[in-house]
């Protein structure tokens, strides 16, 4: 069967050899914290200024790299391929469109937009969303217990600083990341793709995080073609057609130079 229409999923493993660190690395901590502790609207309704942190650092630390070798490979294939394609990062970072991929969906956000969960508008952010110095929250909405009862979704975080440039609105910006429990972006998009994807591409994840990590089980129920390339094998490696363990910088560009011929 030729191959006309094709959905690539990344994950951390691509942006690991630009110099950001992936979630599931060695220890797996920031500054002792799991992950999962500082990624769930619980963990922002304890404690938001250690979530802004969290965010604010791995923000700023996106100016001090670059898109590698796999993220270029990939902006020339969404340039030359001829057919339906679509990138789909499980990334908060903007190292894909960097690249200059243009038919790329962040199905967890981006680590470059801010929400506001006062006025519900998006935006793009630059710099710190942390409360400006000395502001303490005055007041601790429970944001996880609003959103169950989906009254008012979220309610306000009040501080000084972090100001929504849509509304005025004081400390009501949250990152606009999909966290643990929240539901990722644009799902009926990646499902109709995948449902029309002649060849499903992993590249960079560990699969441990669902819907994602499902995507393969969809392509493959449709009757795509599926390709693993990741370091070492992810849990669903066994579900993949092929599979090329290796760095992405080296794997990708080569699989992008047999696609184009
Ligand atoms: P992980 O950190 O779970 O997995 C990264 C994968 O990349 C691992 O399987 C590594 O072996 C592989 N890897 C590391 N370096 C690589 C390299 N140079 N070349 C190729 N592969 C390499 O990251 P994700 O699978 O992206 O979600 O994590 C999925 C989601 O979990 C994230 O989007 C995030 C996280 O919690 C949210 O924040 C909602």
């Amino acid at each position: 069967m030729g191959i006309s229409n094709i959905v690539i999923l990344t994950g951390a493993g691509i942006s690991a050899e630009s110099g950001l660190q992936t979630f599931r690395a060695a220890d797996g901590l920031w500054e002792g914290h799991r992950v999962e502790d500082v990624a769930t609207p619980e963990a922002f309704d304890r404690n938001p200024v250690l979530v802004h942190q969290f965010y604010d650092a791995r923000r700023e630390r996106l100016g001090e790299v670059e898109p590698n070798a796999a993220h270029l490979a990939l902006a020339r294939l969404d340039a030359e391929w001829p057919g339906e394609l679509l990138i789909v990062t499980q990334n908060v970072d903007d190292l894909h469109e960097r690249a200059g991929a243009k038919r790329l969906l962040h199905m967890h956000g981006e680590l470059n937009r801010g929400w506001c969960v006062s006025c519900d508008e998006r935006f793009g952010w630059a710099g710190a969303m942390k409360p400006s110095s000395g502001a303490e929250p005055v007041e601790a909405p429970s944001f996880s217990d609003a959103a169950k009862k989906q009254e008012q979704p979220f309610d306000k975080l009040r501080t000084n600083g972090n100001i929504c440039p849509a509304c005025g609105e004081t400390g009501s910006v949250r990152p606009d990341i999909v966290w643990f429990g929240e539901m990722p972006y644009e799902m009926e998009r990646i499902e109709a793709a995948l449902m029309e994807a002649d060849l499903f591409v992993s590249i960079g994840t560990s699969g441990a995080v669902y819907p994602a990590a499902g995507f393969v089980q969809t392509a493959r129920y449709r009757g795509a073609r599926t390709l693993e390339i990741n370091l070492e094998p992810s849990q669903g490696s066994l579900s993949f057609d092929e599979r090329r363990y290796g760095r992405a910088s080296e794997l990708v560009p080569q699989w992008v130079a047999e696609m184009l011929g």
